[in-house]
């Protein structure tokens, strides 16, 4: 069996085979490698815009009852990858299964199969969340009573129902989000799509999308997510793939992608540039940024190491006008790897004064 992404990056990204998901929620597609179990498969992806290549062979595999985080900055082609494999652009080549279906051969059957909540919502505004949700099931042929259940049931689950009668345009943009959710979920597809679904959104509308994406997976559900929140991608997803100018740059677990970075660090940070040079003189094994008078001295940020590089600073009489202990995240991962320029993250960092 093909087994892509298992080398990126000149390493080997994964010991996960495509029937072990990555974390230790159980999946339904733990029992062997039978492609059943895999929910969503691409090979050899591609896809140009004239001469303009958007991607430019895409491998990946989404076992059943996971999810899959694309992640990528703008333009990198993940809402091109999310069109493709819902059928609604068509790829220049590669061999693409999803739901069991070959997209190819039979399209009608993949559609039948998934849903997708695009990047910009499909909500219509003028009419009310309880329309939307109607029109959806009748899009869906389910019968009066059945849409009206199922419609009531999702309004329901997703907190929508005090508003249902209103119209969409005046729901927040949580809510709207909720609802676009909702109204994919009418089918009862077992495979979604949900191309950032957090964007915007503010931080308690985001983990109650987060809620939503554990509670759909723990149905069952394939989660085909794309984001450019790594947090969102470490929060929610058994495996994550770095997309950037339309190649897969690495894959893997949360924890196997932070392996790819240097590790951890102190930074001290110096607003005299004679104190900076005395220090930088003094220590060791740093590294420095004379444009920022930092330096950064390796460390795992354990208690144990912060206070050893803590003695040692003493010892030197170093006294930087920052200290800050800095763990790899997935800010890190995806700044090496997708060329952008790193900033500093502040929630991962603990800043001692
Ligand atoms: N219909 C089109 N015609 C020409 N170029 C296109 C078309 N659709 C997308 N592109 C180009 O393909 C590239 C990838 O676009 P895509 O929308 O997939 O990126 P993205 O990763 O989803 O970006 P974002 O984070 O901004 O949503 C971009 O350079 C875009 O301009
Ligand atoms: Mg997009």
């Amino acid at each position: 069996m093909n087994r892509p992404g298992r080398t990126l990056c000149g390493m080997t990204t994964t010991d996960q085979g495509p029937d072990r998901p990555a974390t230790g929620r159980p999946g339904p597609a733990q029992s062997g490698t039978d492609r059943r179990d895999i929910a969503i498969a691409a090979t050899g992806l591609r896809k140009a815009y004239g001469d303009r290549t958007v991607l430019d062979g895409i491998d990946l595999q989404v076992p059943a009852g996971t999810v899959f985080a694309l992640l990528g900055p703008n333009g990198a082609g993940k809402t091109t990858v999310v069109s493709i494999l819902s059928t609604l652009i068509r790829p220049d080549a590669g061999q693409l299964r999803v739901a069991g279906h070959d997209l190819a051969a039979d399209p009608q059957a993949v559609r039948a199969a998934i849903g997708v909540t695009g990047q910009f919502s499909a909500v219509d505004g003028l009419i009310t969340g309880e329309e939307n949700m109607l029109l959806m099931a009748d899009l869906n042929h389910l019968p009066k009573k059945e849409g009206r259940r199922v419609a009531a049931g999702l309004l329901e689950r997703f907190g929508l129902t005090e508003a249902a009668r209103k119209p969409a345009a005046t729901y927040s943009g949580g809510m709207k989000r909720r609802l676009d959710i909702a109204m994919t979920l009418v089918g009862g597809p077992r495979i979604i799509f949900l191309d950032e679904p957090t964007t915007g959104l503010d931080p308690r509308s985001r983990h109650t999308m987060w809620q939503i994406v554990r509670d759909l997976v723990a149905d069952g559900v394939t989660v085909f997510l794309t984001t450019q929140y790594l947090e969102e991608a470490d929060q929610l997803a058994d495996r994550i793939a770095v997309l950037d100018g339309g190649r897969l740059v690495a894959q893997g677990s949360a924890g196997e992608l932070k392996r790819l970075v240097p590790g951890g660090h102190v930074r001290l940070r110096f607003t005299d540039p004679v104190a900076y040079e005395r220090a930088a003189a003094a220590l060791r094994e740093t590294t420095r940024d004379d444009e920022t008078f930092t330096l950064h001295i390796p460390s795992d940020g354990s208690q144990r190491e912060l206070r050893a590089v803590l003695d040692w600073l003493d010892a030197a009489d170093v006294v930087a006008d920052e200290l800050s202990v800095h763990t790899p995240d997935l800010d890190d991962v995806f700044f090496a790897l997708t060329g952008n320029p790193a900033t500093p993250r502040t929630a991962a960092e603990e800043t001692l004064r």
